[in-house]
């Protein structure tokens, strides 16, 4: 088989804990250079264990094809070089300020030899474009739970990774800088055609920034594609147990999404699927 390189294919994907499975031979259409996916679904469905998956930091069968390479039969330094992950809880209170996190985040990425001087502006500028250039030399400890976040996201963006994964990268943020952290996110993956992945609770934020969704429930995709046609009434009946009504744009994707009722016709417990 041919293999796009310039895209991320999940083959057969298994991943789990002990004896639970969680993803059980997953396989999706390739996520592409340049794009945002939104990955959304219930809690506990799995969104967290198969992004840890495809940033390798969780042991997994099946593939993970980049550039031609499965990164599964990489050395794990190899896989992390490509792929980052910003984990959706927020980073230990580590008595670092934010300027050196971020720069000891660039040291670490490998192969990021560069004179120190270049280090220092690449984390400026970094700082800069998520608006936190003024807590620079603040202490991580010191910061807010959206401030720290916002922190989190710089480490993870200043690596300039080929895939970037974000878990719940807005769950602790204001609504202007949700706004700015998609825009950047987004404005980033376009101009270095990263291939980014974003678990995402708030479907409008979803559909108004990612160019795919991909929802995800009890670990097995129930719907995929562009916003409007993989986020539609049926869908949320099925994955979240609720009667909504989905209004919106198809030209621009941008969805709002009303929740009416909760179903109790769920699964045998008559409790929505978790
Ligand atoms: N470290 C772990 N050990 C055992 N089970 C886990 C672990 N982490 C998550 N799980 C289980 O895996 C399932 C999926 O969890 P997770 O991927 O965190 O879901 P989501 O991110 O969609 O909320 C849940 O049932 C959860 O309890
Ligand atoms: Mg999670």
């Amino acid at each position: 088989m041919i293999r796009d390189t310039t895209s991320l294919q999940v083959e057969r994907l298994r991943v789990g804990y002990h004896r639970r499975t969680v993803i059980r031979d997953l396989t999706l259409a390739p996520f592409h250079s340049g794009e945002i996916t939104a990955l959304i679904g219930p809690n506990a469905t799995g969104k967290t264990t198969l992004l840890r998956a495809l940033a390798g930091l969780q042991p997994a069968k099946g593939a993970l094809y980049l550039g031609g390479d499965n990164l599964l039969s990489l050395p794990g330094s190899a896989h992390a070089a490509r792929v980052t992950y910003m984990p959706q809880s927020l980073p230990p209170r580590v008595a670092l300020t934010v300027f050196e996190a971020t720069l000891s985040a660039l040291k670490v990425a490998p192969g990021a030899r560069q004179p120190a001087q270049q280090s220092h502006i690449q984390v400026m500028e970094t700082l800069q474009r998520l608006g936190i250039d003024d807590l620079a030399h603040r202490p991580l400890t010191e910061l807010s739970g959206g401030q720290r976040q916002l922190a989190s996201l710089a480490q993870s963006v200043v690596r300039e990774p080929t895939v970037l994964l974000l878990d719940e990268p807005t769950s602790a943020l204001d609504l202007n800088y949700q706004f700015r952290v998609m825009n950047l996110v987004r404005a980033l993956v376009r101009e270095r055609g990263i291939i980014a992945v974003v678990v995402l609770h708030d479907i409008a934020l979803a559909s108004r920034w990612c160019d795919r969704v991909v929802v995800l429930s009890d670990g097995a995709v129930v719907a995929d594609g562009p916003p409007a046609t993989a986020v539609t009434a049926d869908t949320l009946a099925q994955v979240y147990g609720v009667r909504a009504r989905v209004l919106g744009d198809a030209q621009d994707d941008a969805l709002q999404v009303i929740v009416e009722d909760v179903l109790d016709t769920g699964d045998a417990t008559g409790q929505p699927s978790r």
